[in-house]
């Protein structure tokens, strides 16, 4: 067994060989019972007095009794040293500090992080002692962080009723603010707690400032993953950096065992197939944020590491595993069920749950997709400076255009039919690609583009009051017929003699009404009804294509040969937003952001407090 350490002058040693070293280096001072050891056993950085094996072990012989001042353990520094590097404790002094009263010293470890130690009592501790919280003779009393509508929390420096910056320049603040300030001391500020804490728990005071700050400052430094406990909080850097992903990277993280690498999805993904290999229980990722926060970026990164350390297990007839398969979906998906809109250039337009079935010996057996909530109002109304889902756009730029009477003129494509950054024609070829990558068939894929025409033609017809009715009733304009007869045709519901043409266009025009055991009768509509009938058309034909495009996906994906409940299921929610005025659908979507991050991380966390209570109480 080898372990590192953290010695008292809080830099990071080691390895040492094994625990005998351990004791001398407690014997000689170099550590003590509260520094941080990490071994291949532990499955982070523990102090050796929460170890009472190892405590036990170590401490025979005892070791000597520590002098009366000593310094509080340090959080691991990213420098590394070897452990004959580590220097003994005669080779240090401690000055005494700044006397702040009742026996209690304000001191500075080596970068200088304020620590208390009471000169009485031997007490010592990171936080500024309780009789003291009120008082301004500390250094926290100067230092506070004030709320900030663009930037959320400042950290500044209070000068009388002045306050600069700690980056400088002068700040304003209203008494409002002040009130509501948050606590800060500049040595919390120091690289080694805002930017090298790679768990934000692990802040020397968690609250929103300091949590912010330190989100900030990492994300300047390129560090774009960090972690709360398990949860991952990832900042989307709108720029790839190539050398964070690919097999490399999945490969150090699949093998690096109780090593602790920095928070990645691959780390988040790795522990939730740990987690299924050692309880055998289903596990879940729920990805959740706002509009172009990275969700599916984030999902994505977590489905390729799970493909590659537990694919190539199912190869079908056609020679591919599932997992190649599952890499296919994405472009049908994202082509069908995202579209450009003001936030986010393929925004994902339902929610989307991927479960991933595996084998008993853990390698992955099949895949289910459960899609939720499909924007379908999009498809009959894009949002203005929007675009239509992608689908739309690449069956006006493919090989078929011409063949399905569309073009770039049509209304339901709205004002932004190019968008900078995506090819719609390449886009489609890949969509095409996948198709076959699928098993689903050429006549397939026809289909599905016809009735995407269809419904853009469907989006032509235009309605007048008919000069024939009584009631205002509506009628096909001239103009919109050729359309009409498109729309039947590519539905599958026109004939030869044009009657399914007529067909479709009285369902818009009229709508069935019965009473009681009265026979049916029809009920003209007026224009803008009418209008109303075609647009629920073009919803609900679009949202049928999507669900059969689902479930043709979800028959090619299944599991094969065994079926066992062991399953890791990922939760691409879609983004919450705030609009002007929120349409229904948007209403539905943030409501159920909301109640799913909800549930999950209150139920996570109450769940951690059940097990901290039951470990409490039942301590063997
Ligand atoms: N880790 C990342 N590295 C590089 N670029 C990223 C990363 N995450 C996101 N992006 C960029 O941001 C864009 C939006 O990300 P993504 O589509 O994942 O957002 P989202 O949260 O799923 O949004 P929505 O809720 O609208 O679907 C991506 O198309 C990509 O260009
Ligand atoms: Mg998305």
């Amino acid at each position: 067994m080898s372990y590192y350490y953290i010695a008292y002058d809080g830099n990071q040693y080691g390895p040492t060989n094994d625990i005998d070293e351990l004791r001398a280096l407690l014997l000689n001072g170099t550590i003590e019972p509260t520094s941080l050891v990490y071994g291949e056993d532990l499955t982070s950085w523990t102090a050796i007095h929460n170890i009472p094996a190892l405590l036990e072990y170590i401490k025979s012989p005892p070791p000597p009794p520590l002098p009366p001042s000593r310094d509080p353990p340090k959080a691991p520094s990213t420098e590394f040293k070897t452990a004959s590097q580590a220097p003994s404790r005669a080779q240090r002094h401690i000055p005494p500090g700044k006397d702040i009263g009742n026996g209690w010293f304000e001191r500075r470890t080596q970068d200088q992080a304020t620590y208390y130690f009471n000169g009485r009592t031997g007490k010592l501790q990171w936080d500024l002692p309780e009789e003291f919280e009120n008082s301004c003779i500390v250094e926290s009393g100067d230092y506070k962080f004030l709320p900030d509508r663009d930037e959320g929390w400042v950290p500044v420096r209070s000068n009388g009723d002045k306050f600069q910056k700690i980056d400088g320049g002068d700040w304003r603040a209203s008494a409002a603010d002040c009130a509501c300030a948050l606590p800060l001391r500049l040595s919390w500020l120091a690289d080694k707690w805002v930017v090298h804490v790679n768990d934000l728990v692990l802040l020397p005071e968690v609250h929103d400032g300091l949590v912010l700050e330190s989100l900030r400052r990492r994300f300047h430094k390129k560090l774009i993953y960090t972690s709360v406990g398990p949860v991952l909080v990832a900042i989307n850097p709108f720029q790839y950096f190539p050398a964070r992903y690919g097999v490399e990277v999945i490969n150090k993280y699949r093998t690096c065992g109780n090593q602790n690498l920095p928070s990645h999805p691959y780390r988040t993904a790795g522990s939730a197939y740990r987690q299924l290999f050692e309880s055998g229980t289903p596990q879940s990722i729920l990805v959740s944020g706002e509009s172009g926060a990275g969700k599916t970026e984030t999902t994505k990164h977590c489905l390729s590491y799970l493909a590659a350390v537990a694919g190539h297990s199912s190869a079908d007839s056609s020679g591919l595993g599932v997992e190649l398969k599952l890499s296919s979906v994405n472009p049908i998906l994202e082509a069908f069920g995202n579209a450009k809109t003001v936030r986010n250039d393929n925004s994902s337009r339902f929610g989307r749950l991927t479960e991933l079935w595996f084998t008993p010996d853990f390698r992955i057996s099949g895949a289910t997709i459960t899609k939720y909530l499909l924007e379908k109002s999009r498809a009959s109304q894009p949002t203005p400076g929007e675009r239509n889902f992608h689908s739309f756009y690449q069956v006006i730029s493919g090989s078929k255009a011409s063949q399905l009477g569309v073009d770039d003129n049509f209304i339901l494509l709205g004002s932004c039919t190019k968008a900078n950054g995506i090819d719609d024609v390449s886009d489609g070829a890949t969509v095409e690609e996948a198709f076959k990558v699928l098993g689903l068939t050429h006549n397939d894929f026809d289909m599905v583009l016809g009735i995407v025409a269809a419904i853009l033609h469907l989006g032509e017809l235009k309605f007048k009051v008919d000069a024939n009715s009584d009631h205002d009733g509506a009628t096909l304009d001239p103009s919109s017929e050729v359309h009409a007869q498109w729309a039947a045709r590519l539905l599958g519901v026109n004939d030869d003699d044009g009657v399914g043409c007529v067909h479709l266009t009285r369902a818009l025009l009229s709508k069935t009404s019965q009473m009681g055991a009265m026979e049916a009768v029809a009920v003209p509509l007026r224009p803008d009804q009418a209008c109303e009938s075609r647009d629920a058309l073009e919803r609900l034909v679009y949202g049928r294509l999507f669900d059969w495009l689902i479930s043709k996906i979800n028959l090619h994906l299944a599991a094969r040969n065994v079926v066992t409940a062991r399953s890791i299921g990922i939760l691409d929610i879609f983004g919450f937003e705030v609009f002007e005025v929120n349409g229904f659908e948007q209403l539905c979507i943030n409501f159920a952001n909301e109640k799913v991050s909800d549930a999950c991380f209150a139920s996570y966390f109450i769940s951690l407090d059940a097990q901290q209570l039951y470990l409490t109480a039942c301590p063997t």
